[in-house]
């Protein structure tokens, strides 16, 4: 179990580079068994998950390696069918794997993916989806045994919610089905466009009409390719973060400004001055940050419900009420009681947070909740008065690469314990 030991209060200042989406380079990994040449992915984000993915890769039978901050998959057809239970719980992710296994081997066998931590996440939309592309699944114990004709058939999928998990499966079961798939209400997210960027790449044919709905055409084989992953939207807004609650002033580069459209006038909002520009964001802080009245999590392009965490630990120590409205997932409030031991005052009621802003926060012992939970608490430890131990940092380091490091270049005492 790691942990962090964090002396807050230190102005944040300098310039940081985001690292590539981790959201975004996972089915793409997925879709790496869709070809059997090699590829390259291009900003691939060092990250356990991203090791995870790898290791389910491996024991398809597809090894890979890095070359920097490229990440090398060998060609091959996949050599099993199964994707062993303690694998799939290592990433909760690992369910879009089964779109890729099933297109490839015509049978899948998988567990439920692990765990809870955000409240129940079903997968009843990804199998309904499959089913109606002529996948028959069996329940078995924990166990999802899938199989279909020799090739998948396209259909018209209108999905109940815009899963995003449940698009990018449909998109890659479809890929080199029989005939088209037409998703309607799928995800819009900034990932579902560059999943479908590198199929393209790779020879698959998929078009996103402006209204969202995804057309994917059949194809017979998909090849190798070189392909650069997107900047991830959720690291940016983390260290925009960071910044806010030191009164710091941070350029943050290689970014996609277009990505984060919902969550710059949050920073405004809250006395920030923002200046963007294509592919970089400044950020200068306040001494004091203000409330901000209402933030509700909404699918992409409203706000993400990835970035409410650390929108909350900022929100501790500005001045005023700022009310959090969860609308995506039933728990994901579990960093708030974090943030108490640390001085914050949170009502929490269902899915809705009211966060009473305090002059400052005092260090504590804390740990991480989940990924972005955990990234948040340490936003927290940034803000906070003397000694902060941040512990089960694993969490953390799912999505963020190097993060301690990055944050001592910018001034934080950070330390690894
Ligand atoms: C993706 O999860 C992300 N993960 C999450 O990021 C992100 O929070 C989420 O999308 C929403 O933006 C990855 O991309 C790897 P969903 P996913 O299917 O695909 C319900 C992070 O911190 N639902 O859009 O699991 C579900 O229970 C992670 O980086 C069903 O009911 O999200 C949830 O309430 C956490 N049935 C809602 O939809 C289904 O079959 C959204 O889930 C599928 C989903």
């Amino acid at each position: 179990m790691g942990k962090y030991i964090v002396e807050g209060n230190n102005r944040l200042s300098g310039e940081v580079d985001i690292h590539g989406a981790k959201n975004a380079v996972l089915p793409i990994l997925a879709a790496v068994l869709l070809c059997d040449d090699s590829v390259r992915i291009g900003n691939c984000p060092h990250l356990s998950d991203v090791e995870a993915a790898r290791n389910i890769l491996a024991h398809l039978g597809r090894s890979s390696h890095w070359e920097g901050s490229s990440l090398i998959v060998d060609g091959g057809a996949p050599q099993m069918c199964d994707i062993p239970e303690k694998l799939m719980r290592e990433m909760r992710s690992s369910i879009v794997f089964l779109g890729a296994v099933i297109s490839r081997c015509s049978t899948a066998r998988i567990s439920f993916p692990g765990g809870c931590e955000l409240g129940p996440r079903p997968i009843d939309l990804h199998l309904e989806a499959l089913e109606k592309m002529g996948v028959k699944v069996v329940e078995d114990n924990g166990f999802l045994e899938c199989s279909c004709e020799k090739k998948l058939k396209g259909a018209v999928i209108n999905l109940a919610f815009p899963s995003v998990g449940a698009t990018e499966n449909i998109m890659l079961a479809a890929c080199r089905a029989d005939g088209e798939t037409v998703i309607h209400n799928g995800a819009r997210e900034p990932e579902i466009e560059d999943l479908a960027g590198f199929l393209n790449a790779c020879g698959a044919d998929i078009s996103i009409e402006p209204n969202g709905t995804i057309h994917i055409k059949g194809v017979e084989k998909l090849h190798g390719a070189e392909y650069d992953v997107i900047p991830d939207r959720i690291v940016t807004v983390t260290y925009m973060c960071c910044s806010a609650v030191t009164a710091g002033e941070l350029l943050l580069k290689s970014v996609n400004v277009r990505h984060l459209q919902s969550v710059m006038p949050i920073f405004e909002q809250m006395g920030c001055i923002v200046k963007a520009n294509e592919d970089t964001i400044y950020l200068q802080a306040p001494q004091r940050l203000k409330a901000v009245k209402c933030i509700q999590t909404m699918p992409y392009p409203g706000f993400p419900t990835d970035a409410q965490a650390p929108l909350m630990a900022a929100a501790c120590v500005a001045s005023g009420t700022s009310i959090f409205i969860e609308n995506i997932f039933e728990n994901r409030f579990k960093h708030a009681s974090e943030f108490k031991r640390m001085g914050a005052e949170i009502e929490v009621q269902g899915r809705t947070a009211a966060v009473h802003g305090v002059s400052h926060l005092h260090g504590a012992n804390v740990k991480c909740t989940d990924l972005r939970g955990g990234a948040a608490v340490l936003v927290c430890a940034l803000a906070a008065h003397g000694t902060t131990v941040v512990s089960e940092t694993e969490h953390i380091l799912r999505g963020y690469e190097d993060i301690d490091r990055r944050l001592a270049l910018l001034g934080a005492s950070i330390k690894k314990a």
